[in-house]
Formats: C-alpha cells, sequence, structure tokens
C-alpha cells in the first residue's frame, strides 16, 4: 500500500541536520493529517468553536481567526454564526498555509464574508471584534511578545467579547511533566509515528514552540484586559481557555 500525498511522513528517515520547524510548503502539504496526529483533543476544539462561535458572535460585529492556518477553525466558527453581517478576518504569515485556507472557504457555502490576510498576527488591525480564536498559535510568538498579542485582543474586543485561546502547556511539576510528555509519546505512536519521527519532531520544534504553564496564561489574560479565564478543555499537556472581556 503507497502513503497518501497528505500523510506526515516528514520526520520519518534520519535527519543528521535537523532544521527548526516552519510552516513552510512541505509542513502545509501535510498540516491537517499532522495536527490530528499530533494533537489531542485536537478535532474536539475545532469542534467546541462552533458552539462559542453560537453562543458569542453578535450581529455587525467582526470575528478573527489568529494563525489560521487552512481554515480549520475559520470553518468551525463559520458554520455556526447565525446572526447577520459579520465578517470573519482568518490570518497566518505563511503563504502555503493561506492559499489552501483560501481553497478551503471557497469550497464552503455558510453565508459570512471572509477576508484573509498573509501577515503578522502582530501587525492585523483588531476592532468591533466579538470573538478572537488563537488556536495553538500564541506558543510560536517570543515569550516577550505575548502580553502585548493578548493585550491587543483584549483592546479589539467589544464588551462582553471572548478570546479562546489553545495551547500546547508545561507543567511546573517536573513528575507531572514527565508522565503528560510520555502520554503524548504514547498517543503519537498510537497513531503510527515512529520513535524516531517522535524524537526528530520534538528537536526540530523545540526552539521554535515555546510552551507557557496554565497559570502563566491566566495572569496574562488576567493582566492584559480580560475579566474572567476558563480554563474549558485539556487533555493531557494540550489546554484551551475561554477568556471573557
Ligand atoms: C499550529 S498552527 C495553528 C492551527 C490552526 N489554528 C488550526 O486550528 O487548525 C500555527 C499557525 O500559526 C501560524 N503563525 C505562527 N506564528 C505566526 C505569526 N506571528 N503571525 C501569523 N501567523 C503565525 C503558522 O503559520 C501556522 O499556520
Amino acid at each position: 500500500m503507497t502513503d497518501s500525498p497528505d500523510k506526515d511522513n516528514l520526520f520519518s528517515r534520519p535527519r543528521p541536520h535537523l532544521v527548526d520547524f516552519a510552516f513552510d510548503e512541505q509542513v502545509a502539504r501535510v498540516f491537517p493529517d499532522m495536527i490530528r496526529r499530533s494533537v489531542p483533543g485536537y478535532d474536539t476544539v475545532i469542534a467546541m468553536l462552533g458552539v462559542f462561535a453560537s453562543h458569542y458572535v453578535t450581529p455587525h460585529s467582526r470575528v478573527y481567526d489568529l494563525g489560521c492556518s487552512q481554515g480549520a477553525a475559520t470553518l468551525a466558527l463559520r458554520r455556526h454564526i447565525h446572526v447577520p453581517d459579520v465578517t470573519l478576518v482568518g490570518v497566518d504569515n505563511s503563504s502555503a498555509m493561506i492559499e489552501r485556507c483560501q481553497h478551503n472557504i471557497a469550497a464552503d457555502l455558510s453565508p459570512s464574508q471572509v477576508e484573509l490576510r498573509c501577515e503578522d498576527i502582530q501587525d492585523t488591525p483588531l476592532e468591533n471584534a466579538s470573538l478572537v480564536a488563537l488556536n495553538f498559535t500564541l506558543q510560536f510568538l517570543p515569550p516577550e511578545q505575548r502580553d502585548a498579542m493578548i493585550g491587543k485582543i483584549a483592546r479589539g474586543l467589544n464588551a462582553g467579547g471572548v478570546l479562546v485561546l489553545s495551547e500546547k502547556i508545561c507543567f511546573d511539576d517536573a513528575q507531572q511533566q514527565n508522565l503528560f510528555t510520555e502520554l503524548h509519546h504514547e498517543f503519537k505512536r498510537l497513531n503510527g509515528y515512529s520513535d524516531l519521527e517522535i524524537s526528530q519532531k520534538r528537536q526540530a520544534i523545540e526552539n521554535v514552540l515555546i510552551p507557557d504553564t496554565a497559570e502563566q496564561h491566566r495572569q496574562r489574560l488576567l493582566r492584559n484586559g480580560f475579566s474572567q479565564v476558563h480554563c474549558w478543555f485539556q487533555c493531557f499537556s494540550f489546554a484551551s481557555f475561554l477568556a471573557v472581556k
């Protein structure tokens, strides 16, 4: 049996010179398979974005999906917006991702208008927002730039608006960190990744994806303009927070 062209086997052969992970054409080609086999609970988080959209999106407002990749979250939001005159804005700085996102959005018939922007999310003007999704993306910003990003999102939200922030998290407790790392690797093995793939991907991404603890996220959200923070989902070291302005 031959592998499907979209199967992630980027790290299946020994790579003597591993370079830092990037969201380039190679990664974009296999990304939907990669994220589902690597992030426990990803499909649940995507599906629940629809619930948040249905509950929080208000008429005549804007909804942002920051770090939209190929539009999985954008589409989950779009399909559950039931109020008029809403514009969805999807932003990603990888042209390989945005091209595929454009294609996926065009194939969807939901009514809300979608605007796609290929740029750094830190440069995106945010205004009149009822909901912002930051789904597994803040973790790729340099840690010292994360407070400014969260503050900017809070300022762009209308009163009562929400941020859904999903992230890989780390733990202060070494035992919990080791246990959840092992369970995550077990999840990946059960999804068909070899030990070589797991270890090479880990090395490639460790300088690029820098996780915070759940408490660091909570404190950052509270000091930058949010009044309530709820961790509504966690599976091993993957968590999602609902932050209310
Ligand atoms: C793990 S993926 C996000 C997955 C996506 N939100 C989803 O739910 O399917 C991270 C994305 O963020 C993008 N990204 C990372 N840093 C960025 C930045 N500073 N500005 C814009 N996009 C960024 C990457 O290109 C990548 O597509």
